[in-house]
């Protein structure tokens, strides 16, 4: 059986280290996943004026969810706390009201940073926030990495083999709790 992974990358940027993570993340995947992107890169400001016109770049963004067996997202946090884009994203997820895309799914949320505090308070806003939804948290292990440009090599995985191999570990403990929960 093959379980279908959502994926949101927290960040806008062409160059972000949170999206690095996650192709880290896949390229040492378990087989039985197969991860799709959830973007939301083309989403307008959420205004309650815009519900009746719904944006189809959000209807595509909540099939995908929908459609998932599980979710993962990878985040920095700005200013302490969940970056705009993301945060708006979950805005348009959960409209109209009584939208749940990831109620009951697996949820994996993690992230990295060129600061020290590795996303970590990003991470624990964008839980709180999604604990509205109810999705099933994956809360260990945490993930609060420490990266820029240069921690990836060529190949998409970190360079740094003992960082590789706690991301390696790490899908497979998602993969495992995907198993038994999905
Ligand atoms: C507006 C803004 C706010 C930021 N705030 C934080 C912060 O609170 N903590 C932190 O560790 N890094 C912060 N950073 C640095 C980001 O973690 C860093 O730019 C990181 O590479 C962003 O992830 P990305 O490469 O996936 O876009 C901030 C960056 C921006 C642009």
């Amino acid at each position: 059986m093959t379980y279908k992974v959502a994926y949101i990358i927290g960040s806008l940027s062409s160059t972000s280290v949170n999206r690095k993570l996650v192709g880290a993340m896949i390229a040492d995947a378990p087989q039985d996943l197969e991860f799709v992107e959830a973007n939301f890169s083309q989403f307008p400001l959420y205004s309650p004026d815009l519900e009746a016109d719904y944006p189809q770049v959000a209807t595509e963004f909540k099939t995908i969810l929908e459609e998932a067996d599980a979710v993962l997202i990878a985040s920095p946090e700005y200013d302490r706390s969940i970056p705009g884009g993301l945060k708006n994203a979950i805005d348009w997820m959960g409209r109209p009201w009584g939208s749940n895309p990831i109620g009951g799914k697996p949820l994996y949320v993690v992230g990295a940073s060129v600061g020290s505090v590795g996303a970590a308070l990003g991470q624990a806003a964008v839980r709180q926030t999604l604990s509205f939804f109810n999705p099933l948290n994956m809360t260990q292990p945490e993930m609060f990495l420490q990266a820029n440009a240069d921690s990836f090599g060529e190949d998409g995985r970190f360079v740094d083999a003992g960082t590789q191999a706690f991301v390696k570990s790490a899908v497979e403990a998602f993969a495992e709790f995907i198993r038994r929960h999905a």
